[in-house]
Parts: structure tokens; sequence; C-alpha cells
């Protein structure tokens, strides 16, 4: 753990006193998105100190020219990023001329909330500046979830000390520069100014990806809770517009500044509608007014936690971090839209790029999946599928060919952007997170309509890219995959990794298996998909030889499939005989030292042991856990939450609390000492998957859902909510007892440590 300065609270993160040191750590942590926006916890009033400023619209991106050392042929030609947009929430203020900035003055009772349940941001202090005036500020912020092009401020100002001159100068920004920028150029290019009417509208356009966006702000005034109206003065510059307001204010009388803020953007308008739009927006959010705007925010997060809000009780750190966990989430993706993904980071960091990796699929889509609407994860499918044509273009360009599809390892519009040869290239293991995607989905849903309408074209081609990838070894008799990355980047271009393996054995036998369904109850899907990919018998009984004679590197002596072939070679060394002052070893030890060593970053053999767990006996996922885990270092955050659903699975509560631990707090305590650089948004997905699938046991497999609750011994009690198509169920746990509640009414089959039962309402073991 690196920090500990976050109040713990049911409902809510709380940061108490000014602490400039931890000030980029509480911009990442009190980030506010909406699914199509989201900001860093920025101040509204100019700070002058460190300060990392972050506003991000989601599909908004810029292909950045790939800059690396030594070019390969077959790397992008750029990396897609996310980009730092411009900035709508800046309000410099000054107190009898002297500018309030809190690296500069005195600042005392400062607090941040972010409050969960209700969705917003607040920060009140008190600043004694150097001219003597000392005054207490409250703003309060956040993005609606109802009307999502559109955020709202309301800053008060009160005078404690004397009457003041306050001068307001409200601006939006386009100017910015993405921190991460490989050229260090400007990414956006300035279209249009407008200013009128207290509303402020800046067009700007991407470079090269042509996206624009009308960046709007609107402002007005209020003194003893009435609206009042200010003379201004209008200041435009090139890339920026700022109003500046002047009013007199009594002591110990509060004014306050009303901003709305506003991305419209031309993925949602036609471009020469953007600023009409705005406009009209304003007008519309402008009737229903900031109080009305609050409540239907509070509305909807109350519909949010409805399906998704997890309880527990007797640990309120714990509370807190399930809950942070659960609202970033839904903070970074609403559902609604296919083209949108959930990078690493959201909207709180430029790192990775905010684009889509393999997390999507193996571990964020199990939570959008149980907590809302099936049309969501269904949604998160299609995404992967509209981008499959970019996908078989991808494999051709590395030389393969009829069809093959090999899925980006990180993508933004379905292009590769990655460009380090080792995980380009080999990390290939993705290409199997899209087909497990499918097959949890149908697990959960049955909606085999989604397999024939769009899953089966992306079955075929990633079948068909497994197929060429392997080659028949005359010296094993059987097919090897060569020159690979699992999902431990500790180790690369290895040979035989046994996931690797068994994804593509299991891809190619599970499209096979869906090929003769939809044949069966789709017939003219069948047809239709048979021509479209000319897919010829021939070629599946192709396939089903390299997955019936897939080699798996074993060891008979320790009796657990090998990471990968000749790992045994290895120095075993267990980790907990590490030297602390050399962890983490990624900080600590040169690559080349990484990769001969035996240590594992995250969950490999066993991520397919989690994924496939019935295809396992118990005393072989014990049997593997005990031989992996030990040399683990968990140094990606995905890593924590599938050791602790596997040590739940086989019994080892001790374990898996303290894997749970990891995982939950990895942010709001900084473990990995990088918070700064903003969220792990998707292995948040995996902290609720601890819960869930870990602690309380639940597995939907074959139509049937199930549930074997544990609860660690340090917990009074814990509950979850999952929506189980349409039906909502809660599972409470407490040392004692065991209950299931339908709050839907809907009759539904579950089976609880083993036994079959009906539950229509209520159900207490
Ligand atoms: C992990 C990958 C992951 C990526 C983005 C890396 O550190 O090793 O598995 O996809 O982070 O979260």
């Amino acid at each position: 753990m690196n920090q500990d300065y976050i109040v713990p609270n049911a409902w809510s993160i709380i940061e108490e006193g000014f602490n400039p040191s931890t000030l980029t750590a509480s911009e990442s942590i009190f980030s506010i998105g909406n699914g199509a926006m989201g900001q860093r916890a920025n101040f509204e009033e100019k700070y002058s100190g460190n300060t990392f400023q972050g506003s991000y619209i989601a599909g908004i991106y810029y292909p950045d020219k790939t800059r690396v050392g030594w070019w390969k042929n077959g790397y992008p030609e750029y990396f897609a990023k996310v980009l730092n947009a411009p900035n709508w929430i800046g309000i410099n203020i000054k107190i009898n001329g002297e500018e309030l900035d809190l690296n500069n003055c005195k600042v005392s009772e400062f607090k941040r909330e972010l409050n969960m349940k209700e969705g917003w941001l607040q920060r009140t202090f008190i600043a004694e500046l150097k001219n003597g005036v000392e005054v207490k500020v409250n703003s309060l912020r956040f993005l609606s979830l109802r009307f999502n092009e559109i955020g709202a401020v309301k800053y008060r100002i009160t005078p404690l000390n004397a009457g003041a001159e306050i001068e307001f100068s409200p601006y939006i920004d386009a100017g910015i520069k993405n921190e991460d920028a490989n050229y260090d150029e400007l990414f956006w290019k300035i279209l249009e100014t407008v200013a009128e009417d207290n509303q402020a509208f800046i067009v700007s356009k991407t470079l090269k990806t042509e996206f624009q966006v009308a960046t709007g702000m609107r402002i007005s005034f209020e003194k003893n809770q009435q609206e009042i109206l200010l003379p201004y003065i209008k200041k435009i510059e090139a890339k920026k517009i700022t109003f500046t307001y002047q009013s007199s204010v009594q002591q110990n009388e509060e004014i306050t500044i009303c901003k709305l803020g506003s991305y419209v953007q031309s993925m949602n308008h036609e471009i020469k509608e953007l600023v009409n739009h705005n406009i009209s927006l304003f007008k519309v959010i402008n009737s229903i007014g900031f109080q009305q705007l609050l409540e239907f925010q509070k509305e909807d997060w109350t519909k949010i936690w409805k399906t998704s809000d997890i309880v527990i009780e007797g640990d309120l750190k714990a509370q807190q971090a399930i809950r942070f966990n659960i609202f970033q989430l839904n903070q970074t993706y609403s559902g609604e839209d296919t083209r949108l993904n959930i990078g690493p980071k959201g909207f709180t960091g430029e790192k990775y790029g905010g684009s889509t990796y393999w997390d999507t699929e193996a571990y964020c889509i199990p939570f959008f999946m149980s907590t809302k609407d099936k049309s969501v994860a269904r949604n998160l499918l299609k995404y992967r599928f509209n981008h499959l044509e970019k996908a078989i273009e991808n494999a051709e360009k590395l030389g393969f060919k009829n069809g093959a599809a090999l899925y980006p390892m990180v993508t933004m519009n379905g292009e590769e952007c990655h460009n380090e040869w080792e995980i380009t290239f080999e990390e290939i293991h993705r290409n199997g997170a899209i087909i497990y995607a499918i097959y949890n989905y149908l697990n959960y849903t049955n909606d085999l309509e989604y397999v024939a309408e769009y899953g089966l074209e992306v079955m075929i081609g990633v079948a068909r890219f497994w197929h060429q990838r392997a080659n028949f070894s005359v010296e094993k008799n059987k097919y090897v995959i060569l020159g690979v990355t699992g999902p431990n980047e500790y180790e690369n271009n290895v040979n035989n990794n046994f996931y690797t393996n068994y994804l593509a054995q299991w891809c190619i036998e599970y499209a096979v298996k869906n090929l003769k369904k939809v044949k069966k109850k789709f017939p003219e899907d069948y047809k239709r998909i048979i021509d479209k990919t000319n897919l010829e018998e021939t070629e599946v009984s192709a396939w089903l030889q390299v997955a019936e004679l897939m080699y798996f590197p074993y060891s008979q002596k320790h009796n657990v499939y090998l990471q990968q072939g000749g790992f045994l070679d290895k120095d075993i060394i267990p980790v907990d005989q590490l030297p602390k002052e050399e962890r983490p070893i990624n900080q600590k030890w040169s690559w080349d030292r990484i990769l001969r060593s035996c240590y594992i970053k995250q969950a490999d053999v066993l991520q397919g042991i989690y994924f496939f767990e019935n295809k396992f006996s118990t005393d072989e996922i014990i049997r593997h856990f005990d031989f992996y885990e030990p040399i683990t270092v968990h140094e990606s955050s995905l890593s924590p939450c599938v050791h602790a659903i596997l040590a739940a699975k086989i019994n080892k509560m001790d374990k898996a609390y303290e894997m749970y631990l990891r995982t939950a707090r990895l942010d709001l305590d900084d473990y990995n000492n990088e918070v700064h650089e903003g969220l792990h948004i998707t292995s948040m997905a995996g902290t609720w998957l601890s819960i869930v699938q870990g602690f309380g046991g639940m597995r939907t497999f074959k139509k049937k859902l199930t549930f074997n609750p544990q609860i660690p011994k340090e917990w009074k009690s814990y509950s979850f909510k999952i929506n189980y198509n349409g039906i909502v169920l809660k599972i409470y746990k407490n040392q004692d007892i065991t209950s299931f509640f339908n709050e839907t009414g809907t009759p539904v089959t579950i089976e609880v440590y083993g036994k079959s039962y009906e539950l229509v309402n209520e159900l207490t073991l």
C-alpha cells in the first residue's frame, strides 16, 4: 500500500485536508464520467502546482504516429489515442485583484467527496489569500447520465472576513495537448469560435481522423438563491474564449456561478448542426435547471445501483472499494453504443491510449452482462463483429489468408495499434478471448440468434487463424504453436504456451459445434454465412485435425500442464523468497533477467483453468494453483482477481481474501504507485468477479445458474445483485446463512451447493 488518505465511507470517496503531493493521484481517483465523456478531478479555478489536466470524449481519437526504435514490417503506422479534449470546467477567480490559486494561499478545511450513490463530485475549502481576504468555496460538479453531452458546475464563494470584489473568468480552452503525444504535436485544429448571450462554443476538429466537436459553456449567476444578471467582457483568443464578470460581495454573502459545459460531436450529429444543437441543448437544460438535473442524476444512479450494488457488512474499506469499482465501470461505459468500448484507464488518464484490449472480453463483459440489460453485453460483442473485416485485413498483413482473422491487441477502430513485436505479433491469445466472450454470453443468455446473426462469422475467422497459425511438428507428431507470448508478458517468443494452445483447440471445436447448431436451427443464416465465407467441409476437417492433435506441454513429475515448453529448465524459486527491495521486478530488474526467471506477471495457465474450470477436476485445479501461484508476482492489475476466484473455488479462503484485497483497493490505496496516471478500470471488473464468482461461487454453464457462497472470516455478511436475463436476484451470505431473493418474482431455477431449487420469492439455507 502506498497511500492511505481516503476516508473510509460506505457510499463516498472522501479526502480531507489539502495535500499537493497527492493531488494528481486524487485527480485520478475522483474522476467523473458518464459513458460519453469523462474528466479527471481537476480544479475549476487556476492551480499553478503540479496537475494533470484531462478531459476525454468517448470515441474521439487521434492516430498518433508510431514511435519505435527499430521498425519491424507489420507494425501499425500509428497508435490510436483517446484525446485529451478541450477543457470546459475552468473558472478563474480573482478576489480583490488577487488570483485564487490553492498553490499560493493558505488552505484549510479542504474536503472532496465523490458521491457514488448519486453521481456527483464536491469540493469545499477555506482559502486565505495573501491580501488577507478569507473565502469559503463550495464546488459541485457532475456529468449528466440523462443528457450525456452535458456537465454542470455550481461554484459558490463566500467572503468570510470582509466584503470583496470578486472577478469570475469562466472559459473554454481548446489549446489542449496529450501528455503522451509521441512527437509533441497538437491533435486539434480550431475551426470556429462563437460567443453570445452568456454562451460560448469552440468548434474544433481532430487532425487526420477529422472528428468535430463543439465544446460549449453557458454561464449564469445566483445570489441569495436568486438568479442575477451580471455584465461581462468577452475575450476571444485563437483557442480560448473567456468571459469576465465582476461582482461586489458582502461579508458572509454567497455568490454562485453556474457553468454548464458540453461536448456535442460529429459521431452523433451532422457537422453543420453541432453549434445549433449545442444551443438548443443549453436551452433545454436551462429550463430544467441545475437542481432538477441533479435530481435526474440521483434517479439514474439509483437505477444503476438497483441491479448492481454489493453490500459488505463488517469491513467499511472493502465496502467502499467494491462500490468504487462498480461506480467507475459505470462511469466509463453505459452500453448503448456499439462503437464504444472500455479502455484500461477509461477517462481517467492517457496510458494505454483509451483503446480496447482483451480486458473487455475476459473481464468486463461478465460484469456488464450480470448487472445490466443483456443488450449491453451484446453490444460489446457486436463491437468485435463490426471489426471483423479489419481483423481479417490485419491477419492478411501478417501473411495469413482465406479469411483468417487476427483481432488486434489494442484498437480503437478495429486496426491494430500496438507496436512491440513480442505483443503485436505474438500475444495472439487475445483472439481466443473474443470467442470465449461469445461462449460466456451464450451460457448466460442462451441467445443463439446472436451466433446466427453475427457470432458464427467471427468464430470462422478465428478458427481459420488458429488452423493456419499452428504447424505440424514431425518430431512431436502433434500440432504446435510457436513464437508466442501468453497472458504472462514476462515471457516472450515461447513455444506451445499452454493457454494459447488450449484456446486455439477450443476455438476450433467451438466453431464447429456452432456451425452444426446454426445449420440446424437457423438454416438461412447458415447458408448466408457459408456463401459469404466460402467455407468447405474439407477445410473444417483440416481445422479439426489441428484441434485433435494439439500439443500441450506437461510435467509428469509435477502432474501439471506447463506454461510453455521448457518451463522446468528455469530456476523455480517462490516469490516469497525474493527480497522485498527487489519488488516489483518490472521496476527493479533488467528485462532479460525477468525473461529468464520463472516469475509470472499474471494468470496464464491459471487463466485457462479459470475460463474452462468445468474441464478440470478439483484436484487438478488445486495442483495447478499450488504450482503456479507461489511463482506469480501479480504485477498486472488483472492478476489477483483470477487467483481470488480460483482460491475460493478450492477452499483457500485466506488466499482468496488476500487476493481480493489486492484487487479491490488497488487504486484507492495505490498499490502500484501509479494511480496518478489514471485508474485501472478494466481490472475493476475483476474485483466484481472476485466477489460474485469468487466468494459467491456464481457460475452460468449450460443454461444452469449455480451458486456456492462462502464468506471470508473477516466479514459479517455480504450481498450482491445480478440481472439474470431480466430477473433481478439478490444473494445474501453471512457467517450462518445463505439467502436468495427474487426481486422480479418470475420463477427461476438455481442450484445452490449442488442442489436445485425453484426460486420465486425467497430461499434461505
Ligand atoms: C496486461 C495485459 C492487459 C493490459 C491492459 C497489461 O499490463 O499484461 O494483459 O491487457 O495491461 O490492461
